[in-house]
C-alpha cells in the first residue's frame, strides 16, 4: 500500500493518539480511576449561551445582584427543611407512583421576623438538562444545562406545607449564617451545571457509585454539610427522602469531549451513535414532559443496553444492566 508522508504522519499520529489513549483506559480500569468521579468545578460561571432561551425566568425574586442580607451575630436565624411535589406528577397512571420532589431551605431571622427561601436549580428546566439539542449541520449535540442558586425573600408557607414538608430542623447564629452565605456564593459561581442521573453498578447498598447527580436535593445536602462544617445542629421529627434518578450500568468507558468526538473524523460513528442516541429525546419541553421522556429513556437502554452520559462536558459510555432506570424517593439523613 502506498502511503505518502503526510498520511503516513497521520497514522502514526493516530495509532499513538488511539493507543495512549487504550492504554489509559486500561490502566484506569486497572483500579485506578477514582469512582464516582468528580464533579468538575469552574474558576467563574460562564456567560450563557444566546441560543439557550428561559421560557420561565431564573430566579424572578432574588436580588438582582445575587446578594445575601448580611445578619447580626446577635441574630438568631431558623432553618426550615423545604421540601413540595413537582404537582404535575399526581395525574397520570404512569407517573402517579413516583415521588417528584423538589427541595430547599428556608431561613428566618428573630431580629427582624424577615424569612428567605433558598434553592438551586435548571436555568432552562428539567428537559434542557437531561437531553440537549441537535442543531442542524452542527455535529456536537448542544447543552442548555446550566444551573443556579437562587436565594430570595419570603417562605410561601402554604406550598411547603400543604403536600410536602415546612419544618424547623435548627438554629444557627448571625456569623454561621454570614459564612454559609459566602459559601454559597462561591459554590454557585464554581458549580454551574445540573446533573439529572446518578448512575452505580446496582441498587444495593455496595455498589459503586460511577457518577453523581448535582441537582436541588444535592445542594441542599451541600448546604446542610456545611452548616454541620460550621458548628449546627439539624434535627428532623420525620425521615427525610428524597428523589433520586438512578442509571444502573458496568463499569462507565471515558469517550471524550465535544472536540475529540466531534471534531475528528476518525471519530465519525461514535460521534453519529451519540446523536442517534440523543435523537429520541426532545430537551424543550415541560417538566412533565423531560419526566416522560426520561421514563422512555428506559425502553431504549434496554433495548440497546447502552448508555450515553454527559458529564463534566465530556461523553461517557455506560453499558447498561438491569434495573437500567430507576425514580426512588430513599432516605438521606441530615448530618
Ligand atoms: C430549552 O432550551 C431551548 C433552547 O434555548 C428553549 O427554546 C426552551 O425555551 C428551553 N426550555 C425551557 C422549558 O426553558
Ligand atoms: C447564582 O448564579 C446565578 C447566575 O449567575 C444568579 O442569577 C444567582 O443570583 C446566583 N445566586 C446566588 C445565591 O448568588
Ligand atoms: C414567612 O414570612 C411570611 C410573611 O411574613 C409569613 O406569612 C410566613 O408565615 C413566614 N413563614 C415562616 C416559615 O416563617
Ligand atoms: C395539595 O394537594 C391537593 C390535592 O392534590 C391540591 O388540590 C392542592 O392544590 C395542593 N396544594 C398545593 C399548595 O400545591
Ligand atoms: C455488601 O457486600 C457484602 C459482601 O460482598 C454482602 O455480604 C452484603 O450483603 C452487601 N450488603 C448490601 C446492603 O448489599
Ligand atoms: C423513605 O426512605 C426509606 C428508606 O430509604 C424508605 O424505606 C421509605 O419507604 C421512604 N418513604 C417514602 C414515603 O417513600
Amino acid at each position: 500500500m502506498y502511503l505518502d508522508m503526510k498520511h503516513a504522519l497521520f497514522c502514526i499520529y493516530l495509532l499513538t493518539h488511539l493507543t495512549s489513549g487504550q492504554l489509559t483506559d486500561s490502566h484506569l480500569s486497572n483500579g485506578m480511576r477514582k469512582w464516582p468521579v468528580p464533579y468538575r468545578r469552574f474558576d467563574r460561571r460562564p456567560e450563557v449561551d444566546p441560543f439557550c432561551q428561559a421560557l420561565y425566568p431564573f430566579c424572578p425574586t432574588g436580588d438582582r445582584d445575587s446578594r445575601i442580607p448580611y445578619m447580626r451575630n446577635s441574630d438568631v436565624i431558623s432553618v426550615f427543611r423545604l421540601q413540595a411535589p413537582v404537582w404535575e406528577f399526581k395525574y397520570g397512571d404512569l407517573l402517579g407512583k413516583f415521588n417528584i420532589m423538589h427541595d430547599a431551605i428556608g431561613f428566618r431571622s428573630k431580629e427582624t421576623g424577615t424569612n428567605y427561601t433558598m434553592e438551586w436549580y435548571e436555568l432552562f428546566q428539567l428537559g434542557n438538562c437531561t437531553f440537549p439539542h441537535l442543531k442542524p449541520g452542527v455535529s456536537a449535540p448542544f447543552w442548555c444545562n446550566q444551573g443556579a442558586a437562587c436565594f430570595s425573600e419570603g417562605i410561601d408557607d402554604l406550598h411547603w406545607k400543604q403536600n410536602g414538608t415546612l419544618e424547623e430542623v435548627g438554629e444557627i447564629t448571625g456569623n454561621q449564617f454570614n459564612d454559609l452565605a459566602r459559601w454559597v456564593q462561591e459554590d454557585n459561581e464554581t458549580g454551574i451545571y445540573y446533573e439529572t442521573w446518578t448512575a452505580r453498578s446496582d441498587p444495593s447498598g455496595n455498589a459503586t457509585v460511577w457518577f453523581e447527580s448535582y441537582d436541588c436535593s444535592q445542594f441542599v445536602h451541600r448546604s446542610y454539610r456545611k452548616l454541620s462544617e460550621l458548628g449546627a445542629k439539624l434535627t428532623s421529627k420525620t425521615q427525610t427522602n428524597y428523589t433520586k434518578i438512578y442509571l444502573y450500568s458496568g463499569e462507565p468507558t471515558y469517550l471524550g469531549d465535544d472536540d475529540t468526538i466531534f471534531g475528528q473524523a476518525s471519530m465519525k460513528s461514535l460521534a453519529s451513535d451519540i446523536r442517534n442516541f440523543y435523537h429520541d429525546f426532545q430537551p424543550h419541553q415541560s417538566t412533565l414532559d423531560a419526566i416522560i421522556s426520561i421514563i422512555e429513556a428506559y425502553k431504549k437502554v434496554v433495548l440497546e443496553k447502552n448508555f450515553y452520559l454527559y458529564y463534566n462536558f465530556q461523553y461517557w459510555h455506560l453499558p447498561m444492566k438491569p434495573p437500567y432506570v430507576r425514580i426512588t424517593y430513599e432516605e438521606i439523613p441530615l448530618p
